[in-house]
């Protein structure tokens, strides 16, 4: 019978929790962990066929986890956004932890549901059905009810007015992060080249009390926010990104959903509705890209790049 495949888990949060409930699941699969910080050792030097690192944001912040998991001869899936298409953050530490992959044989790939598949995979799956594209538009209202507190208070919800534009300022307020790394990975896949991503974040105040599942919101603290992001390419707008999310979506009088619209000779709108659940979405890209990140070409890969990802 063949071996099972090895899956160990850094960060022991909402992510890898969930992941790794759903693989444990899974026949033909063993899952190590989740270790949280002080275990960090077990995950990253277990030598497991992969390692999942579902820790931060931020490419800085999981550099050396990365690396460590590619020296025990690990393939690595991260939830980190930035990861996505880690080029667009530190292209020094992307070549180097690139390079260390190829010797070692083993791959690196930047997973989720955004980035990793609203803004870029089916973006790019829905290029397929037309014979040319000239820009993209790509809607996404998600429902934030569901994410934990640490998240929540990094992407901008639960502030006052002074603490979200003090959080703006240092940076511990981020909005979504990885729409300049999705736009990075579908103009890579079309041969466009991006001459500058313009990028605005408007905070969104509850009226009323709003209660999500991990905070709960007053009147004048931020319940959501809105997001536009415009990839610029041969002076004009060539890939426009909206986003909005907020715990209470109905409040706005909107309702989740995503839609792509691909404009050129032939005009493509796809819809989800309603749309793409973060958690179930997220924890189940992550779980089914196990064995695509396995059989891929050694070095940091992109979802442009791969396959995509199944429940097997
Ligand atoms: N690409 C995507 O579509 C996608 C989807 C989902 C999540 N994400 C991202 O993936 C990350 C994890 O999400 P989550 O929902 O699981 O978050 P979470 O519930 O807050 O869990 C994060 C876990 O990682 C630990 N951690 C945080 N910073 C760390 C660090 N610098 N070093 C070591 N451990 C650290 C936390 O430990 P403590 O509790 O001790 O702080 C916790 O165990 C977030 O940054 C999130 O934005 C991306």
């Amino acid at each position: 019978m063949a071996q099972p495949l090895r899956v160990a888990f850094y960060g022991a949060g909402q992510v890898a929790t969930n992941v790794s409930e759903l693989l444990r699941r899974r026949p033909g699969v063993e899952v190590l962990g989740p270790y949280g910080r002080d275990e960090r050792e077990s995950a990253l030097r277990s030598g497991a066929d992969v390692v999942v690192i579902a820790t931060t944001s931020f490419l800085a912040e999981i550099a050396d986890d990365v690396r460590d998991a590619v020296e025990a001869g690990s393939n690595v899936i991260t939830t980190a956004e930035e990861a996505a298409y880690p080029w667009a953050n530190d292209a020094a530490v992307a070549d180097r932890l690139d390079e260390l992959a190829r010797e070692r044989g083993v791959s690196i790939l930047g997973a989720g549901l955004n980035p990793g598949f609203a803004f870029d995979a089916l973006v790019l799956t829905v290029c397929g059905v037309v014979p040319e594209v000239e820009s993209l538009l790509v809607e996404r209202v998600v429902d934030l009810s569901g994410f934990g507190e640490a998240v929540l208070r990094r992407i901008g919800v639960g502030h006052s007015p002074e603490s979200f534009v003090e959080g703006r300022r240092a940076g511990t307020v981020t909005g979504h992060i990885g729409f300049p790394q999705s736009m990075n990975v579908v103009a890579g896949r079309l041969g466009v080249e991006i001459e500058r991503i313009d990028r605005e974040l408007e905070p969104l105040y509850a009226d009323v009390q709003l209660a999500a599942s991990s905070l709960t919101v007053a009147p004048g603290q931020t319940a959501g926010f809105r997001q536009r992001y415009t990839a610029v390419s041969h002076g004009r707008v060539w890939f426009e990104a909206l986003f909005t999310g907020h715990i209470a979506p109905e409040a706005l009088g909107t309702a989740p959903r995503d839609a792509i619209t691909v404009r050129g000779p032939h005009e493509v709108h796809v819809e989800a509705i309603p749309g793409l659940n973060p958690q179930i979405g997220s924890a189940s890209i992550v779980a089914n890209s196990i064995r695509r990140v396995v059989a891929a070409r050694p070095g940091w890969v992109t979802v442009g790049e791969l396959p995509p990802a199944v429940p097997v």
